[in-house]
């Protein structure tokens, strides 16, 4: 019996009803409740659990084990949302080991789609998984788990050459048979152009407005941690006054097209 009631074909279809995709990170099973009870989409339980939670400064110390459990914690309260879970570094080298990966995070996590970092270097592994009936969201732009590559957290695609890149691995892997794509940090003009490009769903994170949907990092949303806030983030608590209504702000934002605003975009 499918526990949910967000499924991978209903968000394909919020797309083509110009419905906006609430999604939110979470990482234990009271928020988890919170986010559901709150209509919010797609719960991804994020490696930056490596970060948010366990306080490192990136997310490449995040273990499989460490997904699965927080994984697991996330699916006892979560009912409706869609549940995705992130395939963490080095747990997906090769096709055979990301579906190894990813069945843990299934079986024992109960992940409903797990998200990989990476472009044209992904399809074999993409269809690999999606053939052996594992939903898979892809995820462009800025990749976290390739942030030494990267040089650091930087907007991706600025450039024409780079942006037409991001655009052909977009289409690359929705061809290979990812259900939804992760944008982070384009500029929206990009955002907006590779939604428009894709049949399927494409959830922006600092990638504008124009794409079917927004997630953040809970803690973000929340006004928590210290340091420089990216661009992208609003902190929803301001003025919310606790964190139910934060959270219903945001996916009121989010659903009547008032965040991102061209503030949080680049
Ligand atoms: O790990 C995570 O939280 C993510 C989001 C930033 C999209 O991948």
């Amino acid at each position: 019996m499918i526990n949910s009631a967000i499924t991978i074909p209903e968000l394909a279809a919020m797309k083509a009803r110009d419905e906006k995709i609430v999604a939110l990170t979470a990482y234990d099973a009271t928020f988890a409740q919170l986010l559901d009870e709150s209509g919010v989409d797609v719960i991804l339980v994020g490696d930056s659990l490596g970060m948010v939670i366990q306080g490192h400064e990136t997310t490449l110390t995040t273990t499989l084990d460490d997904m699965v459990y927080h994984t697991r914690c996330v699916a006892r309260g979560a009912k409706r949302a869609l549940l995705l879970a992130d395939l963490p570094f080095m747990s997906y080298p090769t096709p055979e080991r990301a579906a190894e990966s990813a069945a843990r995070l299934i079986r024992e996590g109960h992940a409903q789609m797990v998200k990989l970092e990476g472009g044209r270097s992904r399809t074999e592994t993409v269809r690999f998984l999606v053939g052996q009936g594992i939903p898979v969201c892809g995820h462009l732009g800025l990749l976290p788990q390739s942030v030494y590559q990267m040089g650091g957290y930087l907007v991706q695609g600025r450039e024409d050459r780079s942006a037409q890149t991001l655009l052909e691995d977009a289409l690359l892997l929705q061809e290979a048979g990812v259900g939804l794509l992760v944008l982070e940090c384009v500029p929206a003009t990009l955002g907006e152009e590779i939604t428009r490009a894709l049949d399927i769903p494409v959830i922006g994170i600092g990638a504008g407005a124009g794409c079917d949907g927004q997630v953040l990092v809970l803690h973000d949303l929340l006004g928590l941690g210290s340091g420089k806030r990216p661009r992208f983030v609003k902190d929803f608590m301001a003025g919310a006054g606790d964190i139910p209504s934060a959270i219903l702000a945001y996916a009121q934002a989010v659903r009547n097209g008032s965040f991102p605003a061209k503030e949080h975009s680049f």
